[in-house]
């Protein structure tokens, strides 16, 4: 079986992003999230003007996306690489302006599905949750080394979780932890039983938590975002698939502050302290329709926002 066999992933909102992108300028649009190339793949068939330049992190993710553009070979490049590392992708390329940016962030169903990548709380496996496996740090060093103060920061800032301390104690006390079932029955242990009951799998949020340390998702995403804004041309556009609070509070406050150019006037009188408006904010469906969430589950957090370069002040 090829790996595009076992790549299975069902691409979010996937109409909405077509939409997005149908206007933008003739040019190269970066997939930031390439995956199994699920978007990448319609929004070539679907807009000829574009090429795509489809980047990630999961060398699973590069093999079958590359496998799967081969048809659109002439207007598909694939490069692993993180996201933040978009300026040097370009400048190796010696690409200087794009017509957009996809980032559809968060895991593939891949990555969750594969016990043995050990994202998931419901297959046993060793404690990875590692995207790109070349990186050091796994869920197993987070879960075994790190301090009380440590585990709780993560397991607020990350999911909200308000058992924290209960779940940080519970952790320390099982060390060493080898498993994400060993993990996940801890965990749910250290919950109250009433809790248990109510609000999906007890180990849901600090598997999420751990996940996005151990890739550091959040880290990344302003810089990421910042340089696609910046490199992408007049009447491009951005856009952004979100999975959970953290990473939409992020990209919200990146997309406004170049939306108003970190203006600091009065809303009701003209802005005279100079600020450079980059984008407008292009208003679209922001969640998936009742018929993709019947048909996809996993899509049911996802929030789109998206947002168009505005030409450089004094030009038309
Ligand atoms: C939700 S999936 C994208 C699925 C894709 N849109 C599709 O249609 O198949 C997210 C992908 O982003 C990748 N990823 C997450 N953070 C990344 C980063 N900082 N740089 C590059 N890739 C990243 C993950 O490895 C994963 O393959």
């Amino acid at each position: 079986m090829s790996e595009t066999t076992v790549f299975s992933h069902d691409p979010v909102m996937l109409n909405e992003v077509v939409a997005v992108f149908h206007s933008v300028p003739r040019g190269v649009v970066i997939d930031a999230t390439l995956g199994g190339a699920g978007h990448s793949l319609q929004l070539l068939s679907s807009n000829s003007d574009i090429s795509i330049l489809g980047l990630d992190r999961d060398e699973l993710a590069i093999t079958t996306a590359s496998e799967r553009l081969a048809a659109f070979a002439e207007r598909a490049t694939v490069r692993r690489a993180r996201f933040e590392q978009i300026d040097d992708v370009l400048e190796s390329l010696h690409i200087d302006e794009i017509s957009g940016a996809l980032f559809d962030l968060g895991v593939s169903s891949p990555q969750l599905d594969r016990s043995e990548r050990g994202f998931s709380y419901r297959v046993d496996a060793p404690l990875d949750m590692r995207m790109d496996q070349s990186q050091s740090l796994t869920a197993a060093e987070v879960v075994n080394t790190y301090e009380r103060g440590e585990l709780i920061r993560i397991l607020r800032e990350y999911s909200d979780e308000r058992f924290a301390p209960r779940i940080a104690d519970a952790i320390i006390a099982a060390r060493p932890l080898q498993s994400t079932t060993q993990l996940a029955s801890v965990v749910t242990t250290a919950i109250p039983a009433a809790t248990r009951r109510t609000g999906g799998h007890p180990a849901k949020r600090t598997f999420q938590a751990i996940r996005i340390e151990v890739n550091a998702e959040l880290d990344q995403l302003p810089r990421a975002l910042e340089s696609a804004i910046r490199h992408t041309r007049t009447a491009g556009r951005v856009a952004v698939i979100s999975y959970h609070s953290g990473e939409d509070r992020i990209t919200k406050n990146i997309l406004r502050e170049a939306e108003t150019g970190g203006c600091t006037c009065r809303a009701d009188l003209p802005c005279g302290c100079g600020a450079v408006r980059l984008v407008k904010r292009v208003r679209c469906t922001e969640t998936p329709t009742s018929e993709e969430l019947l048909r996809n589950p996993r899509a049911r957090s996802a929030r789109l926002r998206v947002v168009e370069k505005l030409a450089p002040a004094g030009v038309n």
